[in-house]
């Protein structure tokens, strides 16, 4: 797949150029934003979405608002990118990889001992940097994530972790990405994942669009295919990963218990951004968003009957004794070798 964020600087103005997830599967298109009020915005109706992805989308914000603020006395300079940093961080609250990103940005910022005009450049090249971790990260992540898979092993995913989620290459479709680099033949299963659809529509187009084999299944479907033996392995993406548990697009959990039952490994493709290890689940706020996303099929065809309310929680939350693994871009863990691993970890 091509990145879905790219730093574009064409001599005239700097873009932040991102492909539109909201017009995929039938259209591949891109948005072009030169402020960060732009991208804030893209970041909230979902334009780009997947953790790892807004993370440098937030980045590339932050860089865009020096560019628009460096010409400001210190002082001034300082309190307008705290403001831009408020809009970003307001956008989805669930996903750790945002806040981390902003963090990282902000640091530089106030590490800065000289005048705002020389800092752009600087704060550019971090997001740039940052949209380059994120692909050797997910690369590590594939290599960790490829040994727990064997030739003709088929993997459930919920959601969509892929490189669409990410700058590229993805988190949970990483390892079945390096498998099938490796020369195993590995099929994939792909949760259509309501309301927004995103296995249905960025999952299966991802996987489409680089030959690897995959079949869309109405949620409600994986429980019955794991008892009927159709499925080896599950592996998902996460937005948040605190001591207690595993934060991931709503449906999730369903998918745990399931696999749980079916004596089936389900594990958690996490890149260390993710991890928010010294919070517990009380300390995560799990983004409500709009209604009519569920009580409409893609904002086009009604299906509730007027009047009728509905709930929209996006994410929700599957406790570690669910989790077989957590892979991260250092290696597979158990929720209690993650814990003790990366217990000095922001
Ligand atoms: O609401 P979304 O589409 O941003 O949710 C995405 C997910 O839940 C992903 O599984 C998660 O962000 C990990 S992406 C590598």
């Amino acid at each position: 797949m091509i990145p879905s964020i790219e730093w574009v600087d064409d001599n005239i103005k700097m873009k932040v150029k991102i492909i539109d997830q909201t017009k995929l599967p039938h259209k591949l298109e891109f948005l072009e934003f030169n402020d960060f009020r732009s991208v804030a915005k893209s970041i909230k109706v979902m334009n780009i979405r997947g953790a790892p992805a807004i993370g440098v989308a937030a980045a590339m914000g932050m860089a865009l608002a020096t560019i628009e603020y460096k010409e400001l006395v210190k002082d001034k300079f300082l309190i307008k990118m705290e403001e831009a940093a408020d809009l970003l961080r307001s956008t989805r609250p669930t996903a750790s990889n945002l806040f981390w990103a902003i963090n990282r940005i902000l640091k530089i910022i106030k590490d800065f001992p000289d005048n705002p005009s020389n800092i752009s450049d600087l704060v550019i090249e971090e997001a740039k940097i940052m949209a380059q971790e994120d692909i050797n990260v997910n690369k590590n992540i594939g290599k960790n994530g490829a040994s727990l898979l064997k030739d003709g092993d088929v993997v459930l995913t919920h959601c969509n972790a892929g490189s669409l989620a990410t700058v590229q290459y993805g988190t949970a479709l990483a390892p079945i990405r390096a498998a099938i680099e490796e020369g195993k033949n590995i099929s994939v299963i792909a949760d259509e994942t309501r309301p927004r659809l995103q296995g249905a529509r960025l999952t299966a187009y991802e996987l489409q669009y680089d030959n690897i084999p995959v079949k869309v299944i109405s949620d409600t479907s994986s429980g019955l295919l794991m008892m009927l033996g159709k499925v080896d392995k599950v592996i998902v993406g996460t937005d948040r990963v605190t001591s207690d548990a595993v934060f991931n697009k709503i449906g999730t959990y369903l998918v745990a218990l399931a696999a749980m039952d079916n004596k089936i490994p389900f594990y958690v493709a996490a890149p260390t951004s993710t991890l928010s290890l010294k919070e517990t689940i009380k300390d995560v706020i799990i983004e409500q968003r709009d209604s009519s996303e569920v009580g409409n099929i893609l904002g086009k065809v009604k299906i509730v009957p007027n009047g009728v309310e509905c709930l929209n929680y996006a994410f929700d939350i599957t406790p570690f004794r669910l989790v077989s693994g957590v892979i991260t871009e250092d290696g597979v863990f158990t929720p209690k070798e993650l814990l003790k691993k990366y217990k000095d970890l922001h």
